[in-house]
């Protein structure tokens, strides 16, 4: 595991990280895509549009999105025409209101939505072309277990491409974004979610989280090779894809 301090949603608590996350997730459950929307502007959606772009020449036919929540990575996926969609989550709550999203569009039957943790996944090795993990990783409560278990479940030529908030440098972003994210994000994320720590959280595990070259280096170091880092909106952003040899 790598040595970086770890950050937990609700500080007092004697809960480890995992159960505190499943929880925060089940109480934001009803507000999370509306407050993705609000709070990103909306550029979200066309992160993720990138991120499974990146796919598309592989066309994998089977792809499991861990940390699936209310699903919408998995609902992108769709784009990439596979045979079968899985989306795992610690949190019953994210799961149900996918499962309601899914059922309205009309798409129950092309992405099955399952319990499940991404340190012990439900699944057999080497059983998925391609794992997706968008906002995900930075909430897991091992890291680096969690991305040996991805690898494990990926077959020897499949692909991960994992999106997730990174830390913008260059001024004066750095300092609007920094501005932003811990003084105005938490009062609109506590106004319409009605928790008060989930939007405080979430500034202070992305500068807690590595982002690019030390991201890849742990990617490398469970088993990924060709992996790579793809900044976008100025770094607010990473894709990291990376591949599992034949
Ligand atoms: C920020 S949400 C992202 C949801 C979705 N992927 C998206 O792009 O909107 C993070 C999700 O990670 C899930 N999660 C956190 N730790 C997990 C774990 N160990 N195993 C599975 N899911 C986990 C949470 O329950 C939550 O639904």
């Amino acid at each position: 595991m790598t040595d970086e301090k770890i950050i937990v949603p609700y500080k007092g608590q004697q809960a480890g990280k995992k159960e505190q996350v499943a929880s925060m997730f089940n109480t934001i459950s009803p507000k999370y895509d509306l407050l993705n929307r609000l709070l990103s502007f909306g550029i979200d959606i066309y992160w993720r549009k990138r991120a499974i772009k990146l796919l598309q020449s592989e066309k994998p036919k089977t792809i499991l999105d861990i940390a699936t929540g209310t699903a919408d990575f998995a609902i992108e996926a769709l784009k990439l025409n596979p045979d079968k969609i899985v989306g795992v989550d610690i949190s019953e709550g994210m799961l149900a209101i996918g499962r309601e999203k899914l059922k309205k569009k009309g798409l129950d039957q092309r992405i099955e939505l399952r319990l499940g943790d991404s340190e012990k996944l439900p699944f057999s090795d080497n059983s998925f072309d391609a794992v997706i993990v968008s906002f995900g990783v930075r909430n897991f409560e091992n890291l680096e277990r969690g991305l040996a278990d991805m690898f494990r479940v990926i077959r020897p030529g499949g692909t991960c491409v994992i999106l997730e908030f990174s830390k913008p440098r260059s001024f004066p972003f750095k300092q609007f974004y920094d501005f932003y994210s811990y003084r105005i994000m938490p009062l609109i994320g506590k106004t319409v979610s009605k928790d008060d720590s989930a939007y405080r959280y979430l500034p202070e595990s992305v500068r807690a989280f590595p982002d690019g070259k030390d991201f890849t280096a742990i990617l490398d170091k469970v088993g990924f090779r060709k992996t790579r880092s793809l900044a976008l909106t100025f770094g607010i952003c990473s894709i990291y894809t990376g591949k599992k040899e034949k």
